[in-house]
Protein backbone atom coordinates (compact mmCIF):
# COMPACT_ATOMS: atom_id res chain seq x y z
CA UNK A 1 0.00 0.00 0.00
CA UNK A 2 1.27 3.11 -1.63
CA UNK A 3 1.30 6.09 1.89
CA UNK A 4 -0.91 8.05 0.15
CA UNK A 5 -3.30 5.07 0.60
CA UNK A 6 -2.77 4.39 3.94
CA UNK A 7 -3.99 7.78 5.48
CA UNK A 8 -7.37 7.96 5.27
CA UNK A 9 -7.97 5.31 8.01
CA UNK A 10 -6.01 6.76 10.61
CA UNK A 11 -7.38 10.00 9.48
CA UNK A 12 -10.99 9.18 9.94
CA UNK A 13 -10.06 8.09 13.31
CA UNK A 14 -8.26 11.62 14.11
CA UNK A 15 -10.86 13.45 12.91
CA UNK A 16 -14.02 11.11 14.87
CA UNK A 17 -12.44 11.78 17.75
CA UNK A 18 -11.89 15.20 17.24
CA UNK A 19 -15.68 15.47 16.47
CA UNK A 20 -16.54 13.47 18.82
CA UNK A 21 -15.03 16.57 21.36
CA UNK A 22 -16.01 19.45 20.09
CA UNK A 23 -18.59 21.23 22.21
CA UNK A 24 -21.90 22.32 21.24
CA UNK A 25 -22.22 25.60 20.41
CA UNK A 26 -24.34 27.68 23.38
CA UNK A 27 -27.70 28.94 22.50
CA UNK A 28 -27.83 32.48 23.40
CA UNK A 29 -31.16 34.33 24.37
CA UNK A 30 -31.60 37.36 22.03
CA UNK A 31 -31.17 39.95 24.68
CA UNK A 32 -27.60 38.14 25.69
CA UNK A 33 -27.13 37.96 21.59
CA UNK A 34 -27.77 42.45 21.69
CA UNK A 35 -25.41 42.36 24.88
CA UNK A 36 -22.21 40.61 23.49
CA UNK A 37 -22.77 42.49 20.12
CA UNK A 38 -22.92 45.98 21.82
CA UNK A 39 -19.69 45.14 23.73
CA UNK A 40 -17.66 43.85 20.70
CA UNK A 41 -18.10 46.99 19.02
CA UNK A 42 -16.69 48.91 21.86
CA UNK A 43 -14.20 46.61 22.19
CA UNK A 44 -13.53 46.60 18.12
CA UNK A 45 -12.95 50.50 19.09
CA UNK A 46 -10.86 50.43 21.65
CA UNK A 47 -8.31 48.18 20.55
CA UNK A 48 -8.27 48.98 16.56
CA UNK A 49 -9.94 45.25 15.06
CA UNK A 50 -11.77 44.50 12.66
CA UNK A 51 -13.77 41.03 12.00
CA UNK A 52 -12.72 39.04 9.19
CA UNK A 53 -15.58 36.19 8.81
CA UNK A 54 -16.06 32.99 6.73
CA UNK A 55 -19.45 32.71 5.58
CA UNK A 56 -19.66 29.33 6.79
CA UNK A 57 -19.72 30.93 10.50
CA UNK A 58 -23.12 32.26 12.45
CA UNK A 59 -25.52 34.41 11.18
CA UNK A 60 -24.65 36.85 14.30
CA UNK A 61 -20.88 36.54 13.63
CA UNK A 62 -21.26 37.60 9.57
CA UNK A 63 -23.90 40.35 10.61
CA UNK A 64 -21.29 41.52 13.22
CA UNK A 65 -18.46 41.49 10.95
CA UNK A 66 -20.75 43.57 8.34
CA UNK A 67 -21.84 45.97 10.94
CA UNK A 68 -18.66 46.87 11.76
CA UNK A 69 -17.07 47.59 8.85
CA UNK A 70 -15.19 44.26 8.45
CA UNK A 71 -15.86 41.79 5.66
CA UNK A 72 -17.40 38.33 4.84
CA UNK A 73 -16.13 36.07 2.48
CA UNK A 74 -14.50 32.84 0.85
CA UNK A 75 -11.18 31.83 2.14
CA UNK A 76 -8.97 33.54 -0.57
CA UNK A 77 -10.70 37.16 -0.09
CA UNK A 78 -10.70 36.59 3.57
CA UNK A 79 -6.73 36.69 3.18
CA UNK A 80 -6.78 39.58 0.92
CA UNK A 81 -9.24 41.78 2.56
CA UNK A 82 -6.55 41.30 6.27
CA UNK A 83 -3.44 41.96 4.21
CA UNK A 84 -4.91 45.12 2.70
CA UNK A 85 -6.87 46.27 6.15
CA UNK A 86 -5.41 49.50 8.12
CA UNK A 87 -6.38 47.99 11.72
CA UNK A 88 -3.91 47.07 14.30
CA UNK A 89 -5.76 43.51 15.25
CA UNK A 90 -7.57 41.12 13.02
CA UNK A 91 -10.27 39.07 14.43
CA UNK A 92 -10.26 36.17 12.20
CA UNK A 93 -13.81 34.05 12.67
CA UNK A 94 -13.60 30.99 11.06
CA UNK A 95 -10.91 27.71 10.82
CA UNK A 96 -7.11 27.67 12.21
CA UNK A 97 -5.74 27.98 8.75
CA UNK A 98 -7.69 30.96 8.19
CA UNK A 99 -6.14 32.60 10.97
CA UNK A 100 -2.57 31.29 10.12
CA UNK A 101 -3.11 32.95 6.59
CA UNK A 102 -3.65 36.26 7.74
CA UNK A 103 -0.43 35.88 10.09
CA UNK A 104 1.97 35.07 7.54
CA UNK A 105 0.62 37.88 5.44
CA UNK A 106 0.56 40.06 8.36
CA UNK A 107 3.10 39.57 10.61
CA UNK A 108 3.40 42.76 11.97
CA UNK A 109 -0.43 42.30 13.04
CA UNK A 110 -1.92 40.92 15.98
CA UNK A 111 -4.37 37.93 14.91
CA UNK A 112 -6.94 36.76 17.02
CA UNK A 113 -9.28 33.71 16.84
CA UNK A 114 -12.46 33.62 19.18
CA UNK A 115 -11.27 29.87 19.68
CA UNK A 116 -8.10 28.09 18.31
CA UNK A 117 -9.57 24.49 18.58
CA UNK A 118 -10.89 25.34 15.15
CA UNK A 119 -9.51 23.27 12.71
CA UNK A 120 -10.32 21.89 9.41
CA UNK A 121 -10.32 18.04 8.52
CA UNK A 122 -8.56 18.93 5.88
CA UNK A 123 -5.40 20.38 7.65
CA UNK A 124 -5.61 17.78 10.15
CA UNK A 125 -5.49 14.91 7.80
CA UNK A 126 -2.42 16.42 6.39
CA UNK A 127 0.47 16.14 8.74
CA UNK A 128 3.71 18.04 7.55
CA UNK A 129 5.88 14.80 7.61
CA UNK A 130 4.09 12.25 5.87
CA UNK A 131 3.39 14.79 3.19
CA UNK A 132 6.73 15.75 3.20
CA UNK A 133 7.73 12.33 2.40
CA UNK A 134 5.13 12.14 -0.40
CA UNK A 135 6.40 14.93 -1.89
CA UNK A 136 9.84 13.84 -1.64
CA UNK A 137 8.96 10.53 -3.77
CA UNK A 138 8.33 12.66 -6.48
CA UNK A 139 10.77 15.41 -6.91
CA UNK A 140 9.96 16.08 -10.44
CA UNK A 141 6.43 17.50 -9.85
CA UNK A 142 4.94 20.99 -9.08
CA UNK A 143 3.66 21.02 -5.22
CA UNK A 144 0.51 22.59 -5.16
CA UNK A 145 -1.85 22.92 -2.07
CA UNK A 146 -5.18 23.48 -0.88
CA UNK A 147 -5.33 27.20 1.27
CA UNK A 148 -7.08 24.42 4.13
CA UNK A 149 -4.02 23.34 5.49
CA UNK A 150 -1.05 24.13 7.90
CA UNK A 151 1.16 27.02 7.73
CA UNK A 152 4.19 23.91 7.78
CA UNK A 153 3.08 22.14 4.63
CA UNK A 154 1.90 26.14 3.00
CA UNK A 155 5.78 26.00 3.50
CA UNK A 156 6.38 23.24 1.51
CA UNK A 157 4.76 24.20 -1.27
CA UNK A 158 5.48 25.88 -4.84
CA UNK A 159 1.79 27.39 -5.27
CA UNK A 160 -0.70 27.64 -2.84
CA UNK A 161 -4.50 28.06 -4.08
CA UNK A 162 -7.88 28.02 -3.17
CA UNK A 163 -11.47 26.99 -4.69
CA UNK A 164 -11.37 30.21 -6.37
CA UNK A 165 -8.54 29.76 -8.57
CA UNK A 166 -7.21 26.37 -8.68
CA UNK A 167 -8.02 25.71 -12.48
CA UNK A 168 -6.64 28.87 -13.35
CA UNK A 169 -3.29 27.84 -11.38
CA UNK A 170 -3.76 24.15 -12.41
CA UNK A 171 -3.79 25.39 -16.00
CA UNK A 172 -1.23 27.72 -16.23
CA UNK A 173 1.45 24.93 -14.37
CA UNK A 174 0.40 22.70 -17.27
CA UNK A 175 0.90 25.52 -19.70
CA UNK A 176 4.59 25.44 -18.58
CA UNK A 177 4.68 21.19 -18.99
CA UNK A 178 4.35 20.77 -15.16
CA UNK A 179 3.35 17.82 -13.56
CA UNK A 180 1.79 17.98 -9.90
CA UNK A 181 1.21 16.84 -6.83
CA UNK A 182 -1.88 17.77 -5.26
CA UNK A 183 -2.77 18.10 -1.91
CA UNK A 184 -4.81 17.89 0.41
CA UNK A 185 -8.52 16.95 -0.88
CA UNK A 186 -8.72 14.58 -2.97
CA UNK A 187 -13.01 15.37 -4.44
CA UNK A 188 -11.27 18.86 -5.03
CA UNK A 189 -8.20 17.35 -6.22
CA UNK A 190 -9.78 14.96 -8.55
CA UNK A 191 -12.37 17.52 -9.88
CA UNK A 192 -9.34 19.95 -11.16
CA UNK A 193 -7.71 16.67 -12.46
CA UNK A 194 -10.80 15.68 -14.90
CA UNK A 195 -11.53 19.69 -15.96
CA UNK A 196 -8.36 20.39 -16.94
CA UNK A 197 -6.80 16.96 -17.77
CA UNK A 198 -3.28 17.75 -15.57
CA UNK A 199 -1.16 14.94 -14.92
CA UNK A 200 -1.78 15.03 -10.94
CA UNK A 201 -1.00 12.87 -7.91
CA UNK A 202 -3.52 13.51 -5.24
CA UNK A 203 -3.41 13.31 -1.29
CA UNK A 204 -6.29 11.29 -0.10
CA UNK A 205 -7.52 14.23 2.00
CA UNK A 206 -11.20 15.25 2.49
CA UNK A 207 -13.50 17.70 4.15
CA UNK A 208 -15.71 15.70 6.37
CA UNK A 209 -19.04 18.31 5.89
CA UNK A 210 -18.92 18.23 1.81
CA UNK A 211 -18.02 14.25 1.21
CA UNK A 212 -21.40 13.57 3.07
CA UNK A 213 -23.71 14.93 0.32
CA UNK A 214 -25.24 11.64 -1.55
CA UNK A 215 -26.18 11.33 -4.86
CA UNK A 216 -29.08 9.19 -4.68
CA UNK A 217 -30.92 11.53 -2.74
CA UNK A 218 -29.78 14.67 -4.77
CA UNK A 219 -31.63 13.15 -8.03
CA UNK A 220 -34.31 12.61 -6.16
CA UNK A 221 -34.44 16.00 -5.45
CA UNK A 222 -33.92 17.07 -8.85
CA UNK A 223 -36.37 15.07 -9.79
CA UNK A 224 -38.82 16.86 -7.66
CA UNK A 225 -38.09 19.86 -8.70
CA UNK A 226 -36.83 19.61 -12.41
CA UNK A 227 -36.13 23.34 -12.97
CA UNK A 228 -33.55 23.50 -10.06
CA UNK A 229 -29.77 24.68 -10.45
CA UNK A 230 -27.85 22.72 -9.00
CA UNK A 231 -24.68 24.79 -7.22
CA UNK A 232 -21.67 22.71 -5.80
CA UNK A 233 -18.41 23.16 -3.83
CA UNK A 234 -15.84 21.29 -5.74
CA UNK A 235 -14.92 19.62 -1.89
CA UNK A 236 -18.08 17.60 -2.73
CA UNK A 237 -17.93 13.78 -4.42
CA UNK A 238 -17.14 13.26 -7.93
CA UNK A 239 -20.70 11.93 -8.38
CA UNK A 240 -22.24 14.88 -6.65
CA UNK A 241 -19.68 17.30 -9.01
CA UNK A 242 -21.41 15.55 -12.04
CA UNK A 243 -25.22 16.62 -11.34
CA UNK A 244 -23.78 20.41 -10.68
CA UNK A 245 -25.02 22.93 -13.23
CA UNK A 246 -22.17 25.20 -11.92
CA UNK A 247 -18.75 24.36 -9.39
CA UNK A 248 -16.98 27.01 -6.93
CA UNK A 249 -15.79 28.60 -4.48
CA UNK A 250 -18.43 29.63 -1.65
CA UNK A 251 -18.06 33.09 -3.23
CA UNK A 252 -18.52 31.95 -6.59
CA UNK A 253 -21.56 30.08 -5.33
CA UNK A 254 -23.08 33.27 -4.35
CA UNK A 255 -22.69 35.02 -7.34
CA UNK A 256 -23.55 31.56 -9.20
CA UNK A 257 -26.97 32.22 -7.61
CA UNK A 258 -27.63 35.64 -8.13
CA UNK A 259 -26.54 35.33 -11.81
CA UNK A 260 -29.15 32.13 -12.17
CA UNK A 261 -32.46 32.74 -14.04
CA UNK A 262 -33.82 29.39 -12.17
CA UNK A 263 -36.20 30.06 -8.94
CA UNK A 264 -34.95 27.08 -7.00
CA UNK A 265 -31.80 26.67 -6.15
CA UNK A 266 -29.98 23.24 -4.69
CA UNK A 267 -26.56 24.12 -2.97
CA UNK A 268 -23.91 21.74 -1.85
CA UNK A 269 -22.27 23.23 0.74
CA UNK A 270 -22.05 24.40 4.31
CA UNK A 271 -25.39 25.31 5.66
CA UNK A 272 -23.79 28.65 6.80
CA UNK A 273 -23.70 29.97 3.06
CA UNK A 274 -27.54 30.09 3.19
CA UNK A 275 -27.45 33.91 5.42
CA UNK A 276 -25.53 35.82 3.12
CA UNK A 277 -27.35 33.63 -0.11
CA UNK A 278 -31.38 34.29 1.40
CA UNK A 279 -30.13 38.05 1.37
CA UNK A 280 -28.13 38.35 -1.92
CA UNK A 281 -31.88 36.45 -3.81
CA UNK A 282 -34.22 36.60 -1.45
CA UNK A 283 -36.70 35.84 -4.31
CA UNK A 284 -35.53 32.42 -4.93
CA UNK A 285 -36.48 29.12 -2.82
CA UNK A 286 -33.03 27.69 -1.71
CA UNK A 287 -32.87 24.38 -1.02
CA UNK A 288 -29.91 22.29 0.49
CA UNK A 289 -28.55 19.10 -0.55
CA UNK A 290 -29.27 15.69 1.08
CA UNK A 291 -26.47 14.31 3.32
CA UNK A 292 -29.30 12.16 4.64
CA UNK A 293 -30.16 8.70 3.53
CA UNK A 294 -28.50 5.82 2.36
CA UNK A 295 -24.86 5.48 4.65
CA UNK A 296 -25.67 8.75 6.16
CA UNK A 297 -23.76 9.34 9.29
CA UNK A 298 -24.79 11.22 12.51
CA UNK A 299 -22.41 14.00 11.60
CA UNK A 300 -24.37 14.77 8.06
CA UNK A 301 -25.78 18.06 9.06
CA UNK A 302 -24.08 20.13 6.15
CA UNK A 303 -22.17 22.20 8.98
CA UNK A 304 -18.78 22.74 9.91
CA UNK A 305 -18.21 21.33 13.70
CA UNK A 306 -15.47 23.89 13.62
CA UNK A 307 -16.45 27.00 12.34
CA UNK A 308 -19.69 26.10 14.46
CA UNK A 309 -17.29 26.47 17.21
CA UNK A 310 -16.92 30.49 16.74
CA UNK A 311 -19.62 32.06 18.89
CA UNK A 312 -20.23 36.14 20.01
CA UNK A 313 -19.57 34.86 23.63
CA UNK A 314 -16.15 33.43 22.44
CA UNK A 315 -15.21 36.58 20.22
CA UNK A 316 -16.02 38.71 23.19
CA UNK A 317 -14.02 36.98 25.64
CA UNK A 318 -10.65 37.15 22.95
CA UNK A 319 -11.04 40.51 22.37
CA UNK A 320 -11.38 41.48 26.13
CA UNK A 321 -8.58 39.45 26.89
CA UNK A 322 -6.38 39.55 23.92
CA UNK A 323 -5.74 35.62 23.58
CA UNK A 324 -6.03 33.17 21.29
CA UNK A 325 -3.08 34.99 18.90
CA UNK A 326 -2.31 33.18 16.60
CA UNK A 327 1.89 32.61 15.97
CA UNK A 328 3.61 31.57 13.82
CA UNK A 329 7.45 30.50 13.36
CA UNK A 330 9.39 32.99 11.52
CA UNK A 331 11.13 31.18 9.66
CA UNK A 332 8.38 28.84 8.39
CA UNK A 333 6.33 32.00 7.98
CA UNK A 334 8.78 33.35 5.66
CA UNK A 335 8.74 30.29 3.19
CA UNK A 336 4.89 30.18 3.12
CA UNK A 337 4.99 33.41 2.36
CA UNK A 338 5.89 32.73 -1.40
CA UNK A 339 3.48 30.19 -2.33
CA UNK A 340 0.72 32.18 -0.94
CA UNK A 341 1.80 35.61 -2.34
CA UNK A 342 2.59 34.08 -5.56
CA UNK A 343 -1.19 32.90 -5.44
CA UNK A 344 -2.45 36.18 -4.90
CA UNK A 345 -0.53 38.20 -6.95
CA UNK A 346 -1.51 35.29 -10.05
CA UNK A 347 -5.13 36.26 -8.62
CA UNK A 348 -5.18 39.82 -9.02
CA UNK A 349 -3.10 39.50 -12.62
CA UNK A 350 -6.34 37.26 -13.74
CA UNK A 351 -8.68 39.48 -12.01
CA UNK A 352 -9.55 37.26 -9.32
CA UNK A 353 -9.17 39.39 -7.22
CA UNK A 354 -9.63 42.95 -7.86
CA UNK A 355 -8.81 45.89 -5.94
CA UNK A 356 -12.34 45.98 -5.08
CA UNK A 357 -12.29 42.87 -2.91
CA UNK A 358 -10.51 44.40 -0.27
P1 LIG B 1 -13.90 28.70 0.16
O1 LIG B 1 -12.53 29.12 -0.20
O2 LIG B 1 -14.75 28.33 -1.01
O3 LIG B 1 -14.56 29.69 1.05
O4 LIG B 1 -13.79 27.32 0.98
C1 LIG B 1 -13.17 27.22 2.20
C2 LIG B 1 -13.63 26.03 2.91
O5 LIG B 1 -13.11 25.67 3.93
C3 LIG B 1 -14.74 25.30 2.32
O6 LIG B 1 -15.05 24.20 3.06
FE1 LIG C 1 -12.44 22.30 6.55
FE2 LIG C 1 -14.62 21.25 5.51
FE3 LIG C 1 -14.80 22.78 7.66
FE4 LIG C 1 -14.20 23.86 5.26
S1 LIG C 1 -16.11 22.89 5.85
S2 LIG C 1 -13.20 24.30 7.20
S3 LIG C 1 -12.96 22.21 4.38
S4 LIG C 1 -13.77 20.81 7.52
Amino acid sequence: MSLAESIPKKLQTNIDNIIDNVSPNPWLTDAEKISYTDKIKVLLKQKDAVVIAHYYVDDELQALAEETGGYVSDSLDMANFGAQHEAKTLVVCGVRFMGETAKILSPEKTVLMPTLDAECSLDLGCPIDEFSRFCDEHPDREVVVYANTSVEVKARADWIVTSSNAIQIIENLMSQGKKIIWGPDRHLGQYIKNKTGADMILWQGHCVVHDEFKLHELEQLMEKHPDAEVLVHPESPEAVIAKADFVGSTKQIIAAGKASPADTLIIATDHGLFYKMSQVVPEKRLIPAPTGGKSASCKSCAHCPWMAMNTLGNLYETLRDMNNTIEVDEQIRQQALKPLNRMIDFSFQQGILTAGDA
